[in-house]
């Protein structure tokens, strides 16, 4: 049997097993709590009303940082970088990246439109600033969030999404993040050859995730 038709053959498998491990161990390992993560939003939104976005998303950085601490990075402006999936554009800063858990600021300052992707992750998308529209392909008028709403988006699931200008978001992902890298990654090589943002994006994902394995932050 050739070694491509086993591997065909073994693949549904490995991802059943992993997937039963995600839906009922995966949890374990996990530090960051999505209705925490809200609460915390929903707070600094409502203390920083009149506030632009610039400013509410280092206010809630702070209000992270004394919930989390050392799990939380430090605030560095260059560590802003572009992402292309799902054919929509936005800018991330990572807040926390490891094997089954990232944090970061996702939005766009000009807008965008795309399809979430599919993930073996569950997603929770709280909005700061600005709002979100989205769909299921069942769906023909949209869910709409606004600041300090959660959209959540369970694994596997997909949907079409729209963030006008000057939407901002903190999102949580949980579950297999090494396995929803190559959509934040592959449009690097089908449309944008923006290799730049790629190698700052491969080096911060790599930095954050061994950092936190040595303390043993799986
Ligand atoms: C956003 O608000 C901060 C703090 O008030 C201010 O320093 C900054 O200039 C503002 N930025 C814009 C683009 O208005």
């Amino acid at each position: 049997m050739g070694l491509l038709l086993k591997a065909a053959l073994f693949l549904p498998l490995v991802v059943y097993v992993l997937e039963y491990l995600r839906a009922n161990y995966l949890h374990n390992l996990y530090i960051f709590d999505h209705e925490k993560l809200q609460a915390i939003s929903q707070r600094v939104i409502a203390e920083n009303e009149g506030a632009n976005s610039t400013a509410l998303l280092k206010k809630v950085h702070v209000a992270l940082k004394e919930e989390y601490g050392d799990y939380i990075n430090d605030w560095d402006d260059s560590e802003w970088v572009f992402n292309n999936a799902g054919n929509a554009m936005g800018s991330m800063i990572v807040l926390h990246t490891s094997v089954t858990e990232y944090l970061i600021f996702f939005g766009t300052a000009v807008g965008t439109e795309g399809h979430t992707g599919t993930h073996f992750a569950d997603d929770y998308f709280t909005i700061l600033y600005g709002e979100q529209l989205a769909a299921y392909a069942s769906s023909q008028q949209p869910d709409i969030y606004y600041p300090g709403d959660v959209h959540y988006l369970p694994a596997w699931r997909n949907q079409q999404y729209r963030m006008p200008q000057d939407s901002w978001a903190l999102e949580l992902a949980q579950g297999y993040i090494p396995a929803m890298l190559p959509f934040g990654m592959i449009e690097t090589f089908t449309s944008t050859f923006d290799v730049y943002s790629f190698g700052k994006t491969v080096k911060i994902s790599a930095r954050e995730m061994f950092k936190n394995l040595l303390r043993g932050k799986i």
